[in-house]
């Protein structure tokens, strides 16, 4: 049999367990959809947000791409912010990163991946220059190389916070919330790295009025 079509066959399993053990299951999912969570993860195969997190559909906004990147020119990525901060009306937005991430790996060494690849992959290099002593200063090179996960992801909450989208939420009430997490491939455990109630001061520079 074709590899895709056991997908297909999986799929129609599954819809039938999940009406055996709740009849109404997509009745009910169908009517609307009221995430509290948004999550921003790495298109990593081995790194899917409902699984590790045990939700069901329904509960999480789910944005993914390669190393788990805000970038502020991704177009893509700002639709999904805008749409789940003002009409979904998350409360916690979760940039999770994982260790291991082949990303990030790749923005530490000199590949030329081409073009868009090499594009991509800059926004990471250029946390590596930000935190270039922190990360010299760790001789073991596996050691540094999960330093500069965790510190991505933490770059990229505060890439959340420099958007007007989150910080013209934050004028108006008290929600959302923005985590750092980073994910264990080898134990599956969810590390917190890094937090930020919503409110918290940014620097001056990327303030709105
Ligand atoms: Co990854």
């Amino acid at each position: 049999m074709q590899s895709y079509l056991k997908l297909l066959l999986e799929n129609k399993s599954w819809a039938k367990e999940k009406v055996e053990v709740d009849p109404d299951f997509f009745t009910n999912l169908a009517k609307l959809q009221t995430p509290e969570f948004l999550w921003i993860g790495c298109s990593d195969s081995r790194v899917s947000a409902d699984q590790i997190t045990g939700t069901q559909p329904g509960e999480i906004f789910v944005h993914r791409n390669i190393a788990n990147l805000v970038v502020n020119t991704d177009v893509n990525l700002m639709a999904v912010l805008d749409y789940a901060i003002n009409h979904l009306k998350v409360k916690h937005v979760i940039v999770c990163g994982h260790y291991g991430c082949g990303g990030v790996k790749a923005s530490m060494c000199k590949t030329d991946l081409k073009y868009i690849l090499n594009m991509w992959l800059r926004n990471i290099k250029d946390i590596q220059r930000i935190y270039e002593e922190e990360l010299n200063n760790i001789a073991d090179e596996e050691k540094r190389y999960d330093r500069l996960v965790e510190l991505n992801v933490k770059e990229q909450v505060l890439n959340l916070a420099k958007s007007s989208i989150i910080q013209n939420a934050w004028k108006g009430g008290d929600i959302p919330h923005l985590h750092g997490w980073v994910y264990s491939l080898n134990d599956g455990i969810i590390k917190p790295v890094f937090e930020m109630k919503a409110g918290t001061k940014i620097n001056s520079i990327y303030e709105f009025e």
